[in-house]
């Protein structure tokens, strides 16, 4: 006998009966192990949890309270999170021993204290790859819009900005002929930089820790950031935050760009120094932004960048497909799932 249980504030809901047990869960002395789930996800890895174990969901929209994670990963085997939820040692404290394996349903994991979870030998699974090309098809879209200017144009049909055809109105920037500087060439960047590649785009540079053999793909050449920065018609931020780019893009980055860059990030807002970028965007250091994900997140509405035409803002969208988020659902789901039964995570974090 087994349960599913969904909470949402003190709302319970307690079903199910379920016998079976595998003989490899025969570790956590024939019992099924327990999974706190933080949020409402895609079904797909619930789907895959639910026959072996004991699921416990945050089922909102919303994201968990800090003080509901907390009581409720109290003797959970496994924890299920986004990339919303901060998961440091006191959540781990909190969660007990017993506390076998993380999943999180992103491919970063900068919301997760690694240095924490190899102390207590818990190992954290992600998700990369799945949600690739979505983010590669997202960024290329931020960027056009961005360049492109379409949602000032948009909004200025609305507006009954649109007077005639102008030769001189609303003039962007092209791809074609141009030199696109990615920073950090991994699976993203390099997914990116292959669909820009058919606009016409004349030279492809990236920076990060090392020159990579898929670069030879599209002809990119490793250059270091400085190099990037000054050459490039577009920067791209690609890489995955860390300690030690945090804040990346500031004022020193943004005053080595040509004044007619257009700056892109996908990645995660703590690359970039929000209010160096509104003052590079402002006197028109730099072209244009475009920005999937800021810091914090949401971005408050009172932001000085939401004033600005040269800034396109997005939600943090990039993987906001029905497919790419049902695998991640699904690859959270498998990643827990295989390490609790002895075997493999099939995505793990290094
Ligand atoms: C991730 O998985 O880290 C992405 O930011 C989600 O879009």
């Amino acid at each position: 006998m087994s349960t599913y249980s969904v909470i949402k504030g003190t709302h319970k809901l307690t079903r199910g009966l379920c016998v079976f047990i595998t003989r490899s869960f025969s570790s956590m002395s024939n019992r099924r192990p327990k999974v706190y789930v933080t949020r409402r996800v895609p079904p797909d890895g619930l789907e895959i949890l639910r026959p072996h174990c004991e699921i416990t969901q945050w089922d909102s929209e919303k994201p968990v309270p800090r003080a509901e994670l907390i009581r409720q990963i109290a003797g959970k085997d496994a924890l299920f999170c986004l990339l919303t939820d901060k998961i440091d040692g006191e959540v781990l404290n909190a969660a007990g021993p017993q506390l076998k394996c993380i999943g999180t349903m992103s491919v970063g994991y900068d919301h997760i204290d690694m240095t924490e979870c190899r102390e207590r030998n818990i190992p954290v699974g992600f998700t990369p790859d799945v949600l690739t090309n979505a983010t590669a098809e997202l960024t290329v879209g931020l960027l056009l819009a961005t360049s492109r200017r379409l949602i000032e144009a948009s909004q200025s049909v609305r507006e009954g900005g649109w007077g005639t055809w102008d030769p001189c109105w609303m003039l962007g920037h092209g791809l074609d002929g141009s030199t696109v500087g990615v920073v950090g060439l991994g699976r993203i960047g390099m997914a990116v930089a292959r669909r820009l590649a058919p606009f016409g785009v004349k030279r492809f540079l990236y920076s990060g820790h090392s020159p990579k053999n898929e670069a030879n793909e599209i002809g990119a050449e490793f250059v270091d950031f400085d190099d990037l920065l000054s050459n490039s018609d577009f920067v791209l931020g690609c890489c995955a935050l860390t300690k030690e780019n945090q804040g990346l893009f500031d004022k020193d980055a943004f005053s080595k760009m040509k004044s007619n860059a257009i700056f892109v990030n996908t990645s995660r807002g703590g690359l970039v120094n929000q209010t160096d970028l509104y003052q590079a965007l402002v006197n028109h250091q730099i072209a244009a932004a475009g920005l999937d994900v800021t810091s914090p997140e949401p971005l408050p509405t009172d932001s000085p960048l939401l004033t600005l035409k040269n800034c396109v803002i997005l939600p943090h969208i990039g993987s906001a497909t029905e497919m790419a988020r049902g695998a991640m659902s699904a690859l959270t789901g498998r990643n827990i799932l295989s390490f609790l039964r002895g075997e493999e995570m099939p995505c793990r974090i290094k």
